[in-house]
């Protein structure tokens, strides 16, 4: 029976979709033709660079703005446009797009520059010093503009510090022939705080702020994906409205709003409808948000997960007193084997959590006897099960069926 199901299953999947036209539209790095509502950053963006047509220095540029308001996006346009015009017309312009979160390091920074400029750089074995030696002798040499994007900068600078910015930013006294414009994009807000002055002074010599889009704008957005990503019909405009209404309420975030239109659609692919409804999108939102929630617990560090632990045992649906916490906390550790935290540590890992969403913390006043803290969880049992036996530490006391008093 069941291998009927399964031959069901892929007899399904061996034709062409009924949902989705084409699928691969809704992928996060896919960058439509057309960016509706951003056409004034656009255009803000490729005033800046423009000058490099021209082999001009271009001013360094900072951009920020909360995630999914479409910085990538647009650096990735406008950058794929300079550079083609700059091929229309010959004249070579030198562009480079890095991701600072995947790129990772300084020197692999450096040296995919350096690949944009046709030079090999081994993996390992140089000083960073002496690949941006090579790099600026190339571009000497070349003569031609050149223009690096360091996108989720922010990750690279609290790793490493700002001192690749301050260099980069500083290149172009050591240039004659050739300029290096920074663009520099985050979405941490407090990236700015985190610079030395005059990094950030050199930085943004013009700065872009892109606000979150409002559900309207989100849903032209959406509209303008569903009509490639679907085959029409499938999407029905009340379907739309709703995955626009429910992103916009959520920070206007263009990525969370994609994510709910392909999950929705993959929900209703998998669940046999032929359009996808209402209810497959309160099913995504669910979704996604278990999934997220997810990541989040299971990257936490073992001790968090010891309290959460604890706090499942203990009380999954009641309020539990800071010192009953810890002291089952301590127990647990003694089990595991681990080192038990201070009281004052476990306080602060408890504020974390409570910063994070996943627990309620309040404050209790126990008249005579002082005052404690009441820690409550606030993660569906399911989640943290999954978490628990995934983890390599805790799940042989979670399977072991650990339930009071460990
Ligand atoms: N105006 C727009 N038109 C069409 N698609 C957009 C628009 N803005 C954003 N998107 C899409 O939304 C998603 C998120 O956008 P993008 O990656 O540019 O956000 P971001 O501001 O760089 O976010 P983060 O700070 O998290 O990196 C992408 O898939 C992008 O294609
Ligand atoms: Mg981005």
């Amino acid at each position: 029976m069941s291998a009927d199901k399964l031959e069901c299953l892929f007899e399904r999947f061996t034709g062409d979709s009924p949902i989705f036209l084409n699928h691969d539209v809704l992928r996060h790095d896919f960058i439509p033709d057309e960016l509706p509502h951003r056409e004034d950053e656009i255009l803000r963006f490729g005033e800046v660079l423009a000058p490099s047509l021209r082999n001009l220095k271009c001013s360094n540029l900072f951009v920020y703005g909360k995630t999914g308001t479409g910085k990538t996006a647009v650096a990735r346009h406008v950058l794929g446009r300079l550079y083609r015009k700059g091929l229309e017309v010959g004249r070579r312009i030198n562009v480079c797009y890095i991701n600072c979160r995947t790129v990772g390091t300084e020197y692999r920074v450096v040296s995919a520059m350096c690949s944009t400029l046709g030079i090999k750089i081994p993996f390992t074995g140089l000083a960073t010093a002496e690949v941006l030696k090579r790099f600026k002798s190339c571009l000497e040499f070349l003569g031609s503009p050149f223009i690096v994007v360091l996108d989720e900068v922010d990750v690279l600078v609290r790793n490493y510090g700002d001192g690749i910015l301050y260099t980069l930013t500083r290149i172009n006294e050591e240039l004659k022939n050739s300029r290096l414009t920074v663009v520099g994009i985050s979405n941490d807000l407090y990236f700015k705080e985190m610079l030395d002055p005059r990094v950030l002074s050199s930085l943004s010599e013009e700065e872009m702020v892109f606000k979150p889009y409002t559900a309207e704008q989100i849903r032209d957005i959406l509209l303008q994906r569903v009509r490639l990503a679907f085959r029409p019909g499938v999407f029905p405009e009340s379907t739309l409205n709703l995955c626009s209404a429910l992103a916009a309420s959520e920070h206007g975030d263009a990525r969370r709003a994609l994510d709910l239109v392909r999950v929705a659609g993959e929900i209703a692919e998998r669940q046999g409808y032929p359009i996808v409804r209402e209810e497959h999108v309160y099913e995504a939102k669910r979704k996604i948000e278990h999934d997220r929630v997810f990541e989040v617990l299971s990257t936490l560090p073992l001790h968090s997960k010891i309290l959460l632990y604890v706090l499942y045992v203990e009380s999954p649906h009641h309020e539990i007193t800071s010192g009953r916490l810890y002291e089952s906390y301590r127990s647990l550790c003694g089990r595991l084997g681990v080192e038990v935290l201070t009281q004052r540590r476990v306080s602060s890992l408890l504020n974390e959590l409570a910063m994070l969403g996943i627990v309620n913390t309040q404050i209790a006043n126990l008249g005579r006897y002082g005052r404690t803290k009441r820690i409550k969880i606030k993660v569906s049992p399911k989640t943290l099960e999954k978490v628990f036996s995934e983890d390599p530490h805790l799940s042989d006391v979670f399977h072991g069926g650990v339930v009071k008093g460990f």
